[in-house]
């Protein structure tokens, strides 16, 4: 027995972490392969060394390109690893280029794929992920889900429903392992930021940030928001190239920050009066840490979140922000509940699944 698992950007390492962790608990032989589409230690190496995850023992190197570059060049160097390896499995995580370029690799092999979060749809074609969604879950062989509509959403596409294990969350795994340790660092960031009330900030998709007019838009609301509360906005690498590009630099009380480290990051979330996002990831946190989420989107693949969770989608449209902001101040009441299997063990149940296969 052998796994290999396929990591690649930010959200990858979370859902990673609790996988090789349960395998390491049955002494499984496992590979870690890193693709490199992440590089900046403020977007991969930090996590590394807070999820305790290995140093990886392949990095790929693939970095930045456009959606054909990247996906051609992760399969282009990672073919030869797993010819090398031979694996039992390959695992690959959420919907990021990397997933779905190790997933077509594989399938052309005949190495078993098992994609952790499968099932997830937005119905949404124009987002690159739902296109890396459909393919990987087309090839995988084992099909593991974190809320029960996935199975449906996979057997109307024509899935085998014996492939498909309902195994909970591994994103929230690592925030249940990790949230003791996130509180006992939240004093010192808490004095080194000034902060008391604030709204956190985190946006990246390309529908939001790539348009310059739309940027524009959401950060005049952001500003009209740091009128009645502080604003802090962790920026991404995607997002801070377009704000720079346009110059746009916001008033004293949003406060920009560079990419936050895992525990920092979940210690701002768990400490917000709101959290305003487009993160997939963020929508399942703020779930879990029961904060109110607006996300501003269309759509969202994770209906659950809203279904049982604290997420609301706003319009798709920057303005409503601003109201939705000042009614999650003036009459927020917590309303949600932690889905099922959310409760810090869907690692393991992975890893019980892979190691009988
Ligand atoms: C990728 C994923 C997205 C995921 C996000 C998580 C795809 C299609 N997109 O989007 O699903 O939500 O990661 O954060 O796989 N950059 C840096 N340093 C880095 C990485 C990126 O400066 O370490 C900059 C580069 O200018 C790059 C841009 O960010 O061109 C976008 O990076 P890329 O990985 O292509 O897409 P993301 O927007 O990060
Ligand atoms: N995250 C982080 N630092 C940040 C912003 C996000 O550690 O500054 C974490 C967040 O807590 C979650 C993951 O990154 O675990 C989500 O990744 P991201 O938003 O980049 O991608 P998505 O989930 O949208 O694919």
């Amino acid at each position: 027995m052998h796994v290999l698992h396929v990591v690649g950007a930010r959200p990858n390492f979370m859902k990673a972490a609790p996988v090789y962790r349960g395998l390491e608990r049955l002494a499984v032989r496992q590979t870690l392969v890193h693709t490199g589409q992440h590089y900046d230690d403020r977007m991969c190496t930090v996590f590394f060394d807070e999820l305790g995850l290995p140093k990886p023992d392949v990095d790929l190197g693939v970095g930045s390109g456009t959606h054909a570059l990247q996906t051609a060049a992760v399969m282009e160097r990672f073919e030869p690893v797993v010819l090398g390896t031979q694996p039992t499995w390959v695992v690959v995580y959420g919907d990021v280029n990397s997933t779905v370029a190790a997933a077509l690799v594989c399938s052309k092999l005949g190495i078993r794929v098992a994609h952790v979060e499968a099932g997830l749809r937005s119905w949404d074609r124009t987002m690159p992920e739902e296109i890396n969604r459909l393919v990987t879950d087309q090839l995988a062989d084992l099909l593991l889900t974190h809320s029960p509509e996935c199975e449906d959403n996979l057997a109307r596409e024509g899935v085998d429903r014996s492939k498909v294990k309902f195994v909970g969350n591994t994103m929230i795994d690592t925030l249940v392992r990790l949230l003791p340790k996130a509180v006992v660092s939240w004093p010192d960031l808490r004095r080194s930021l000034g902060l008391e009330d604030y709204a956190l900030v985190t946006l990246h998709r390309p529908s939001n940030v790539d348009s310059p007019d739309r940027l524009a838009l959401i950060m005049a609301a952001l500003e009209q928001i740091s009128h009645s509360i502080r604003v802090v906005f962790p920026v991404h690498p995607r997002t801070r190239a377009q704000l720079n590009a346009q110059d746009l630099i916001p008033p004293v009380q949003v406060t920009l920050l560079e990419p936050q480290g895992y525990l920092a990051f979940l210690s701002l979330q768990a400490h917000a009066r709101v959290v305003i996002t487009d993160s997939g990831g963020v929508q399942e946190e703020t779930t879990y840490l029961e904060v109110p989420c607006l996300t501003l989107r269309a759509n969202t693949e994770r209906p659950v979140t809203i279904a049982e969770g604290t997420n609301r989608l706003l319009r798709d449209d920057p303005a409503s922000i601003v109201p939705a902001v000042a009614s999650v101040l003036n009459d927020w009441k917590p309303n949600g509940r932690r889905p099922a299997l959310w409760d810090g063990h869907a690692g393991d149940r992975i890893a019980g699944l892979l190691a009988v296969k």
